[in-house]
């Protein structure tokens, strides 16, 4: 953890000091950018792997980006963390010390709470449900603009975290009794705390790159994330019981500077949209061949999946809609999302 801490505190004085000597790597001239024969360098903090769905997903949309606007464009993406946790990253995309990052649901809700709909168990039935509501502007326009002047920061779409479910280093889990006094790690959100208790154990929000040594050392009994994460953090040397609760599909968004989302040229704009809708697909074709390598490589690994009490961890977490539902404008987000669904098991939740 230490070694993070210093790799930020050494990227930050970095950031300044290019900032003050005007360098193309900090200090935009946003009057500028994307100007013809000029280079606009963009960084991207990602808190994943280079291995992960998001780097790639990400890395290709960077080279078509800069490919299409003739090199007027370059993203450079920040992998593990880098630049910072995601609660650091979102700082520092609000003061424009960074153009752009990848952070989770949980991190915009401390923003604005209307965020939390998109983010609580039953929200969505499944990926397909998820990746077709963000497109509609409709449905999140709303909320997705609603940080553009009090925060500059513009949300540009999301990448799915799939299915969440949890992991333990003492064994697998059936019912909720099963979590009784165990310390489960969440991310920052008031409402994954709530989760978590209600799940029947006993939450403790932490950034996701001390999760792994937290594990270790006996500081958590688990965590709650995706196949994906679980393998490319090694999350399941550390705590091979995984267990199917499946209580939340979460969703990632991609953020940038407000301000420099609006100084792009029109043309830049759209092939920037253009190019991050493509990724976006890349992303959730990933999502699919990508979870079941996971689970193969936690296998190999000596990791067990199992799954739950179905039942008995819907009924537990049934008083989460009403204590995080609380204004109209919240119920009628929800309610259009659910409506959304158009799966067979759509509505049933
Ligand atoms: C997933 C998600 C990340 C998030 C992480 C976490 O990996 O994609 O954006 O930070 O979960 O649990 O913190």
């Amino acid at each position: 953890m230490k070694r993070r801490i210093s790799a930020v505190v050494a990227t930050i004085i970095a950031m300044t000091l290019s900032l003050s000597a005007c360098s193309d790597l900090g200090g935009l001239d946003l009057d500028k950018v994307g100007e013809d024969g000029k280079k606009t360098w963009v960084k991207l903090a990602l808190n994943q792997t280079e291995t992960h769905p998001s780097y790639i997903a990400l890395d290709h949309f960077s080279q078509r980006f800069e490919e299409r606007t003739d090199g007027r464009w370059k993203i450079d993406i920040y992998p593990n963390e880098q630049l910072g946790s995601q609660q650091e990253v979102l700082q520092f995309v609000k003061s424009g010390a960074i153009e752009m990052a990848i952070v989770s649901g949980t991190q915009l809700e401390n923003l604005n709470k209307d965020f939390q709909v998109l983010n609580m168990p039953t929200t969505f039935s499944s990926v397909e449900h998820q990746m077709e509501v963000i497109r509609h502007p409709e449905i999140v326009g709303e909320v997705f603009t609603s940080l553009e002047d009090s925060d500059n920061i513009s949300v540009i779409g999301g990448f799915t975290q799939g299915g969440r479910n949890v992991y333990t280093s003492f064994g697998l889990v059936k019912t909720p009794a099963d979590l009784a006094g165990k310390k489960i790690r969440v991310q920052e959100s008031e409402m994954h705390i709530r989760m978590i208790e209600l799940m029947g154990g006993s939450a403790t929000p932490m950034s996701y790159g001390e999760v792994y040594t937290a594990i270790q050392s006996g500081v958590l009994d688990g965590a709650e994330n995706n196949e994906v994460s679980y393998s490319t953090q090694r999350h399941m040397e550390v705590a091979p019981y995984f267990s199917y609760t499946n209580h939340l599909i979460g969703l990632d968004y991609m953020i940038m500077r407000h301000d420099l989302r609006l100084a792009m040229s029109e043309e830049d704009r759209q092939i920037f949209d253009e190019e991050w809708e493509k990724a976006m697909i890349e992303h959730t074709e990933l999502w699919d061949q990508e979870t079941k390598d996971a689970i193969a490589d936690a296998e190999a690994t000596g990791a067990t999946f199992d799954e739950v009490d179905r039942e008995a961890f819907v009924e537990a977490l049934a008083p989460i809609k009403d204590e995080f539902l609380t204004t109209d404008f919240q119920k009628e987000l929800f309610d259009k999302i659910r409506a959304a669904d158009t799966s067979e098991t759509g509505g049933s939740k």
